[in-house]
Parts: C-alpha cells; sequence; structure tokens
C-alpha cells in the first residue's frame, strides 16, 4: 500500500465514521505565540478544544503537516525519527470519547490495514482503569500486552492535554537491540509506537495548573510513515516510498549506492528527512533567517548541506531534491507543486551562500577538534563557535553535533557571552547606521528618475549599501540602505522624522527604521533585514508602519497651529527657529524675549484645542513661491523652496509652507497638551507639547501622580489642597516646637556645666562634653556658658557625626591674664588628630579621632594652666 494510498484509506475510514475531513493546516501556527511551528495534528484545533470557539463539525479527521525539531539529532540514526512527518488523526470535541477512540483504531489497523493482532501492544496511564477494562473487555486484548506507563500523558506547551492510550506493534527480535529488558518503550526499533490517543480532559495554563474541561475529547495521532513502513515491509520510515526517492536520487548525485556504509547511509536519511522539512517549510512562507522559524529553516538546510558534504558532493544539490519532494507530495497537495520553482530559489541561495563558507569553517573546526586530541582537552572554546557561527555561518547546534562526533563538548556559556556581546554591537551599529550613514560614489546613478509617490505599494530596487560600499545582495542581519525607483516612504525633513516600514521582496524582508534624503534630495532608506535575501532588481511591496505615521502627522499639524496660536498670543515677532515631529511628541522653538507666563500658555493651549474641536479641514495646495508670499503663508527664515511649494492651510487660522504629512482635519489631533515651557539661548524658548494618544498618556501619567499623592496623603484627590495646606501648617508648628525644646535642652546642658566650674588661679573655667547635633549649636551652648561667667573662658566638645568638633571663648579681662582661645583649641584638636586655631577670645576647630574626646578636654585644661602659670 502506498503512502498515498494510506493517507485516502485512513481519511475514508474517519469519513465514514461521520468525520468532517480537512486539509491539512500550514506549518505556521495561526493565531498562536505559544508555537513556532504546528508539531501535532491537533495544534491547529486547541480552542476548539478548550470551548474557546465552535468547531465546523464535532468529529474532525487531517493528516497534518507536522515540524519537530526536538530529536533532530536522532534523524537518519533510528528507523522512525523525523523532523518532518505527517500525522494522521481523528479529533472528538466534547463528542464520543474513549470507547470509540479505541475500538475504531482497532478496527481501522486490524480490518482495513490488516495487522495482526498478536503483535499489536498497548500501554495506559496507570491510573486509567477506564481504558484498561476497554482494551481488555472490549477489545479482548490479553492483559499482559497492555502496559501501565506514567509518561502516558500528553501534552504541547499550553493548552489542552490528557492521559494518553498508546498502539505498539512487535516487529520481532531481529529489528531488536537484543537486550534482555527490551519492550515495549525501548529505544531501539522493534517496539514501534503507530498511534496515540489521547483522552484530552483538561486545559493547562502557562503556571503549569491543570483545569478539566467542561467537556471531554479525543485527539489521536498515527504517523503515515511510520505505518507506511510497516505496510509495506520495510526496515525504516526511509525505505517507504514518503522518502525513498530523495535516498535514490541523492545517492546517485554522489555517486554511491545506498546500504552499502551505515556513515552514508546517515546522510543520505538526513538528506531525505531534511529536504522534505525545507521544501514543505518554505512553502508555508518561511524564509532562512537568525531567529525564530527562520532558525529552524537555517539550520535544516545547513544540516543538510553539511551531509552532502561527507558524502563527498561539493556542487549545490539541495535544489535538485525539490523536484523529488513535489513529486512525493503531488497527490496529497496538488498545489504544492507550483511553489516549486520558488522554493527552489530560497533553497539555492541559501544553499550557496554556507557552501563558501562551509570549507573554510570545517578546516578552522577541524583545527581546533585536533588541537583539543593532542592536548586531552575535552571543551571547545565558545568564542571558536561564535566565530563558526558569525564568520562562517554554522548554527551552533550544527558545531555541537560535529563536536558529539569527537566525543567533545561546546562551551555554550562563553558561546552565549559572545553572541551577546555581538547582538549588542549590532544594536549600537543601527543606531550609528542611523546616525552617520556612510553614503558611498553614487555618481553613477541616474537619480532624477527615482520619485516619491505615497500611493505607491510596490517598487524595484535600484540600488543596495552596506557599510559605505554599493552591493548587489544583501542577507539577514544585514544593516542596509536602501534606494527605490518609487516610494511612499516620508524622508526626514522640516523637522519630521523618517516614516518606518517593511519591504518584503520574493525572497527576503527588511524592516525599515527610517528614510533620509541624499543631498540632491533622492531618499534613501535605512533598515535591517530581517529574513531571506534582498538583491538590487528585486521588486518589493512596500508598507509604511500607518500607526506611527499618523501620530507624526497629528504632532506635525499640531505644530503650524501652535505656530499660529503663539503669534496670535504673544505678538509677530514669533518665528520658528527649529521644530522636531516625532510619533511621541512635537517640539517647536521660537523667537519671544521673555518668559512665557501661565496665563499666555494655558491661553495658547485653549486657541490650538479651540481649532482642534472645530475640526477644520487642512487644506494642501502647491503654487508658486510667489503666491504663496501673496498669500501671507509662513515661511522659515533661511529654507529655501523651490519654484513650486506646498502651502497647508487650516482655515483662517494657519498658513505654512510645508511638505510634511497632516491629518486630513484639525479634529483628528483629539487634544493638544503643552508639556513643557523653557528658554533655549537668548531670546529664543522651546515648548513641547503631546497629541492624540500622547497626551492622553501624559494626562494620565499625570493623575497617576496626583493619585498616588493623595494616597501617601491618605486622602482623596479633590482634598488635597486642605489636606496638604494642614500638613504644612502642623510642619511650621512642629519645627517651632522643636527650636523651644532645642533651647530649653541646651540651657539643661548649660546649667549641667555652669555647676561643674573650676576656679583656677582665680579666673572661672569651664570645660565639658556637650551633645548637640552641629557646629552651631555648639558655638551657641558656649556662647551662653560665657555670658552666664560673665568672666572667664569655656571650652567644649561635641562628637559630630565622625568627627569631634571643639570650641573656645574667653572674656577680655582673661584674655587680658594670658589665655587664647585659638591656642587653646589648637592644642584640644591635634589630641584628636586634628588641627585648627583662631582668635584669642574665640576659636573653633575639628579632628578625625572622637574617641580621644577626653584626652583632647584634658589637654585643653592643660594648656589653660599654662597660660595663667
Ligand atoms: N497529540 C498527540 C500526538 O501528537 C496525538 O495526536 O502524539
Amino acid at each position: 500500500m502506498s503512502g498515498n494510498e494510506l493517507r485516502k484509506k485512513f481519511l475514508d475510514f474517519f469519513a465514514s465514521k461521520n468525520h468532517l475531513v480537512l486539509s491539512s493546516f500550514p506549518l505556521v501556527p495561526e493565531n498562536d505565540p505559544s508555537l513556532l511551528l504546528i508539531g501535532a495534528g491537533m495544534a491547529p484545533f486547541k480552542p476548539f478544544f478548550t470551548g474557546k470557539m465552535k468547531p465546523p463539525h464535532v468529529r474532525i479527521s487531517t493528516s497534518q503537516k507536522c515540524v519537530r525539531t526536538g530529536d533532530i539529532e536522532n534523524v537518519g540514526r533510528t528507523a522512525r525519527h523525523h523532523t518532518f512527518f505527517e500525522m494522521l488523526g481523528n479529533f472528538s470535541f466534547g463528542d464520543y470519547f474513549k470507547k470509540e477512540a479505541i475500538t475504531w483504531a482497532w478496527e481501522f489497523l486490524t480490518e482495513h490495514l490488516q495487522m495482526p493482532e498478536d503483535k499489536l501492544w498497548v500501554t495506559i496511564h496507570p491510573k486509567d482503569n477506564e481504558a484498561f477494562a476497554i482494551w481488555r473487555n472490549d477489545i479482548g486484548i490479553p492483559e499482559e500486552r497492555i502496559i501501565r506507563m506514567e509518561d502516558n500523558f500528553w501534552e504541547i506547551g499550553p493548552g489542552p492535554c490528557g492521559p494518553c492510550s498508546e498502539i505498539y506493534i512487535d516487529l520481532g527480535d531481529e529489528r531488536g537491540c537484543g537486550k534482555d529488558n527490551c519492550g515495549v518503550g525501548c529505544n531501539c526499533d522493534r517496539f514501534l509506537e503507530i498511534w496515540n490517543l489521547v483522552f484530552t480532559q483538561y486545559d493547562r495554563d502557562e503556571d503549569g495548573n491543570y483545569t478539566p474541561l467542561a467537556k471531554k475529547n479525543i485527539d489521536t495521532g498515527a504517523g503515515l510513515e511510520r505505518i507506511a513502513s510497516v505496510l509495506q515491509n520495510k526496515n525504516s520510515n526511509f525505505e517507504t516510498d514518503l522518502l525513498f526517492p530523495i535516498i535514490e536520487h541523492t545517492a546517485k548525485v554522489a555517486g554511491i549506492v545506498y546500504g552499502q556504509s551505515a556513515k552514508t547511509d546517515v546522510s543520505l536519511k538526513v538528506i531525505a528527512d531534511h529536504g522534505r522539512s525545507m521544501a514543505v517549510m518554505i512553502g508555508d512562507g518561511i524564509l532562512p533567517s537568525n531567529e525564530g522559524r527562520g532558525y529552524v529553516l537555517r539550520r535544516i538546510i545547513r544540516r543538510a548541506v553539511r551531509h552532502g558534504r561527507l558524502m563527498g558532493i561539493e556542487k549545490t544539490f539541495l535544489v535538485d531534491i525539490v523536484d523529488v519532494v513535489t513529486g512525493i507530495f503531488a497527490q496529497a497537495w496538488p498545489d504544492f507543486a507550483e511553489k516549486g520553482e520558488y522554493i527552489k530559489k530560497v533553497i539555492r541561495q541559501e544553499e550557496e551562500r554556507f557552501q563558501t563558507t562551509l570549507a573554510q569553517g570545517m578546516e578552522l573546526l577541524n583545527g581546533h577538534i585536533e588541537r583539543l586530541a593532542q592536548t586531552g582537552g575535552k571543551v571547545l572554546d565558545g568564542a571558536v563557535a561564535f566565530q563558526l557561527y558569525d564568520t562562517f555561518g554554522f548554527p551552533w547546534e550544527l558545531t555541537l553535533e560535529i563536536l558529539a562526533e569527537h566525543n567533545l563538548e561546546l562551551d555554550k556559556q562563553a558561546f552565549d557571552r559572545a553572541m551577546n556581546e555581538q547582538r549588542e554591537r549590532a544594536r549600537a551599529a543601527r543606531q550609528a547606521n542611523e546616525e552617520r550613514v556612510i553614503i558611498p560614489d553614487l555618481s553613477g546613478l541616474n537619480t532624477e528618475q527615482f520619485i516619491r509617490d505615497e500611493s505607491t505599494t510596490q517598487a524595484n530596487i535600484v540600488l543596495l549599501w552596506k557599510d559605505g560600499k554599493v552591493v548587489e545582495e544583501v542577507h539577514d542581519d544585514d544593516n542596509v540602505a536602501i534606494i527605490l525607483d518609487v516610494t511612499p516612504f516620508y524622508a526626514e525633513s522640516g523637522g519630521q522624522v523618517g516614516d518606518s516600514g517593511l519591504f518584503t521582496g520574493p525572497l527576503g524582508k527588511v524592516e525599515i527604521m527610517t528614510a533620509k534624503k541624499l543631498p540632491d534630495g533622492t531618499i534613501y532608506h535605512l533598515g535591517r533585514v530581517s529574513e531571506g535575501t534582498l538583491k538590487t532588481g528585486d521588486t518589493v511591496s512596500t508598507e509604511i508602519d500607518w500607526k506611527k505615521r499618523s501620530h507624526i502627522t497629528r504632532n506635525h499639524t499640531a505644530t503650524h497651529l501652535l505656530q499660529a496660536a503663539l503669534r496670535k498670543v504673544l505678538g509677530d515677532h514669533v518665528n520658528q527657529a527649529g521644530s522636531m515631529v516625532t510619533p511621541e511628541r512635537l517640539r517647536f522653538d521660537f523667537t519671544h524675549f521673555a518668559p512665557v507666563t501661565q496665563e499666555q500658555l494655558a491661553e495658547v493651549e485653549m486657541l490650538v484645542n479651540r481649532e482642534v474641536l472645530a475640526n477644520n479641514q487642512v487644506e494642501k495646495m502647491e503654487t508658486t513661491q510667489d503666491k504663496a508670499k501673496e498669500m501671507g503663508a509662513t515661511a522659515l527664515f533661511g529654507e529655501k523652496y523651490g519654484d513650486i511649494v506646498r502651502v497647508v492651510r487650516i482655515a483662517d487660522f494657519s498658513k505654512e509652507l510645508c511638505g510634511g504629512s497632516h491629518v486630513a482635519s484639525t479634529g483628528e489631533i483629539g487634544i493638544f497638551k503643552i508639556s513643557s515651557e523653557a528658554g533655549i539661548g537668548s531670546g529664543v524658548r522651546r515648548i513641547e507639547a503631546v497629541t492624540g494618544f500622547g497626551a492622553l498618556e501624559y494626562i494620565n501619567s499625570r493623575e497617576t501622580l496626583l493619585l498616588t499623592a493623595a494616597n501617601l496623603l491618605k486622602t482623596r484627590p479633590e482634598e488635597i489642597l486642605p489636606r496638604l495646606d494642614g500638613v504644612l501648617n502642623s510642619v511650621k508648628e512642629l519645627e517651632h516646637e522643636l527650636a523651644l525644646l532645642k533651647t530649653k535642652l541646651a540651657k539643661g546642658e548649660v546649667q549641667n556645666l555652669l555647676d561643674k566650674v573650676q576656679t583656677i588661679q582665680n579666673v572661672r573655667v569651664v570645660i565639658g562634653a556637650v551633645a548637640v547635633n552641629d557646629a552651631d549649636g555648639l558655638r551657641s551652648v558656649a556662647d551662653m556658658i560665657r555670658e552666664q561667667l560673665g568672666s572667664g573662658v569655656v571650652g567644649l566638645s561635641a562628637v559630630i557625626g565622625d568627627k569631634v568638633n571643639f570650641v573656645v571663648m574667653a572674656t577680655k579681662d582673661v584674655i587680658a591674664r594670658g589665655i587664647h582661645a585659638g591656642n587653646i583649641v589648637k592644642a584640644a584638636a591635634s589630641a584628636a588628630g586634628g588641627g585648627g586655631g583662631g582668635r584669642p577670645d574665640m576659636a573653633q576647630a575639628g579632628a578625625k579621632q572622637p574617641e580621644k574626646a577626653g584626652v583632647a578636654l584634658e589637654a585643653m585644661l592643660n594648656i589653660i594652666k599654662q597660660q595663667l602659670g
């Protein structure tokens, strides 16, 4: 039975059981960001299982294209692993359940495919006694051939899942590993899983919680290639008519015979598997790139190229496999063959690109492998793997696989580090590229014919350049500049930033960051190739990021209204001195010689908003320079316009010469809000403002600020002002109280010290330590003591922070007796590791060793004694 017959038989069988037969869904999941690629028959039906959407029928059957790369290393080494395969499935959405699923699977296998009953084994989830009973009692399988297995639970990312029951066929001793414990679930090729019946009864969320579904479902999956291998009596899936034609073709190209060497057989099988994957993936719209699905595709193509090399194929060969693949699927998917030429182009690009670097890369890698062998090393430096990736295009997984063939490992962390550094460099380069573009010699180019036309949606690439050099083609991740024969993009000018968007060519895509103008006015686009390849001459569709543009136009028209309003409120001396219109905000610099008052700003804002709400049409007309002047249009100082100029007029309110992008009528601006006003130079002021969603965001953020403040003050926003008044008043009161308290404390200290007054040579002396917050406090305590003493000398210390401060004061009469405050303080400070000095009547000092404060006070006393001596 051919693969095609088997597929048809399966679908016909389930059609006879009242299933709606649908054709395979594309490999790229629709509306399911949790999946990179469709990897199971049930994947496109997730919303039907969870009940989020109503299915077209409660029973559906498909043969679904699937790609899985988790087992890619096993491909070609076992009889059954693939990256691409077809999964036959029957699904019940809240309709039939275990009994029918099991009965029909058995009926199809044993009656319609005539598989020998005694060779079939089944597995069930350990707790699933219901399934056990059906298998044993209704189907009649002997108990010893029903195996309970812990991992019989099926799920694919978040979504519907449940316990499952699998059907295996025993292919006989000769296919086994011979080990004693070989049995169902063994990794060898003897017991082949041919069908998985999933009893979908849970919904798993992102956090791993399982919620029972309202209705029970059935999801089954049977590998088409595996069943074909059984029916066609082949040793592996690769020898069935679904893959073997590719092996035969490739063996011929390589000049070898299949089945003669285990090593070349693996390569032939890898190429057969990967050949189908790449063709189907590209057919479903995936292009090679360094990210996501594109990276999966790239890895598969490059892996296949390497296996071609391993068999000695030096030329490009994958391209020719495409016809064989489309031939295999001609019956299943009639329109696949039509995409053949396109698929070939994509593969040729990628294959040629990798072939030029594969040999050099292998040389480099082999050198390192030899060196490791000599030194007994086990791990390849991640930087080398990165060089292989970056310079020679080796997916890191490929390097890892080649290393594994030599029992070596890869320092993946170092690779990741190098990769992150490169991403950072690329990001910086892109930014630099945008800021300072190196323009190549374009003197040979007749740029006059290149035009701007906003209605354009398709254009031809006239010129590409990269790193300041003209190139014929660019590839994914390249930072490029592009000139088109016609472009709808607005190029940065008149303060308005350039448009962003996307160019899609036949074999690649470029994300456009911005558009700029060459000195002669020719527009060029700066971007990054996100997938595939683009060439000079390619026709591309040109898609502007209209959302960004709509923000820009709102801000641009608002800038005109702002200028007119400023003139009305501040006077005709207001002239534009600069402007910047981005999607986020507008910035307008103007001449004016005094600060703009709050009232004036409010009036300007009100005038602009009045125009916005009047919803006046924004007229754009082309006219001659002189006519425009006659009309009284505002023009920038020093700006040059051609003979024909464009006037943008908004009712009687504003008239400006301007080539920029504007809304159709002012109502689109929504709302205009000034966010700041400031002087930026003599006679020049700057206003920043926001419109539309930007204004909404601004107002919302202000409101959040208010709410947060109200929360902090434990009140409602309406009550903030009286509340704040109250808070400020009580702060004032507290400060007053605090001051009184401080004075009281200080007086207490003063009294304490006065109690300890000593008399030396008839002079009253007060020495002591006080607790104060700062040097001022220290001084005022000393002042008070001096006053109370009337005649005498006072020397104090205080530890403030991590320092110690000293102050000494003396009355006039004791100075006459020889007392010198400056010298006393000096002695004290130097005892505590500091220095200082001052006048005879008053001196202060600080020192760094507060622990020496006591010693310092003794020093004070000693020197006072000396001075009086
Ligand atoms: N979803 C299950 C599987 O892929 C049955 O279709 O094995």
